[in-house]
């Protein structure tokens, strides 16, 4: 779109969203002009939090649908739009309800903890949903005696158990496949080419298996790591006295990086690690969105009172 075009929508947006008292909330993987704008941007965590304080009845989420149904399980009273509802998430599709059943029934007595990427329908049948901002700190709540089943997402799994030390965690298979895309040799690629850089990557992502003792223990390839969320990751890099960042993740991060920071440099592990789903949010959507109300989601009562327990439970744990 023509940068004329984009702030004219843009003032439009601005103009609608007061008008009918609506907040717009944008994940850090959204396009730049959505991001610009949102009332707040932020991790999955931070994104929960604010839908459950926000003061305005209309909650306009920019992300994927199952962020939109957390908000509305949070918020029962309020309204939640999602631009598109096409806009999913293939970490959250890797299980299903019968499948959860299943995995439960084989493991009678254990404590279900699932990331936030998953449907209002697999959160209705967990204890515990946790993020990546927290996911550790939800396992380390847990009884050290009681089995726990981790879901959906294997890497991050793997990444909690080896700092919580656990070894009763049993790890569903499941992946994300913009992080799982972001390969070693990616990786190496590009802290060759940067040598002083600071190392950033996200627990989703799979490339960290191979050296996870290295990058849990805080450095890798004499290089500082460190294993974040994405809103952890824009506190670390504002911190750091670093200069030059290999980042590992959906590069829509990068944005708020290089506009928070002017002066460092941020390079994406992997160029092509694009999130197609965030990517669906544009600025047309959500002008229609506004204008149209749309598209309301909804989460059937007995399912979100179910859900609003384990996400609960999230949102109590730092
Ligand atoms: P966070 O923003 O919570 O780190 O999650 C990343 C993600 O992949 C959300 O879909
Ligand atoms: Fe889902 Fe991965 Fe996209 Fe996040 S980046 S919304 S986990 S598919």
């Amino acid at each position: 779109m023509l940068v004329q075009q984009s702030s004219k929508l843009k003032d439009e947006i601005l103009k609608l969203k007061k008008e009918k008292d609506v907040v717009i909330l944008a994940h850090n993987y959204q396009i730049p002009d959505v991001q610009d704008v949102a009332d707040f941007t932020g991790d999955s965590l931070g994104l929960s939090r604010q839908a459950a304080k926000v003061e305005q009845k209309t909650i306009l989420f920019c992300g994927v649908k199952f962020m939109a149904e957390t908000a509305a399980i949070i918020s029962p009273e309020k309204k939640v739009l999602l631009p598109d509802l096409e806009a999913g998430c293939s970490l959250s599709d890797s299980i299903t309800v019968d499948e959860l059943q299943n995995w439960k029934k084989q493991h009678p007595g254990a404590i279900t903890v699932g990331y936030v990427n998953t449907t209002a329908e697999i959160k209705a049948e967990l204890d515990y949903c946790c993020t990546s901002s927290n996911a550790i700190n939800v396992v380390n709540a847990i009884p050290e005696d009681k089995e726990i089943l981790f879901l959906p997402d294997m890497f991050l799994g793997s990444y909690v158990a080896k700092m919580t030390g656990r070894t009763n965690m049993r790890i569903w298979a499941g992946e994300c496949h913009v992080h799982a895309g972001i390969t070693p040799e990616d990786i190496t690629k590009k802290l060759d080419s940067m040598k002083d850089a600071e190392f950033v990557i996200h627990p989703e992502c799979g490339c960290t298996t191979p050296f996870m003792y290295d990058i849990a223990a805080g450095s890798f390839d004499d290089k500082k790591v460190s294993i974040l969320s994405t809103d952890g990751m824009l506190k670390h890099v504002h911190e750091s006295k670093s200069k030059n960042f290999v980042v590992a993740t959906e590069t829509g991060i990068l944005y708020k990086m290089r506009q928070q920071n002017p002066d460092k440099i941020f390079i994406p592990a992997s160029d092509k690690a694009e999130c197609q789903y965030m990517k669906m949010i544009t600025l047309e959507k959500v002008y229609d969105a506004l204008v149209n109300e749309k598209y309301l989601i909804t989460v059937p009562k007995e399912i979100a009172d179910k859900a609003r327990l384990a996400i609960n439970r999230m949102l109590q744990i730092k």
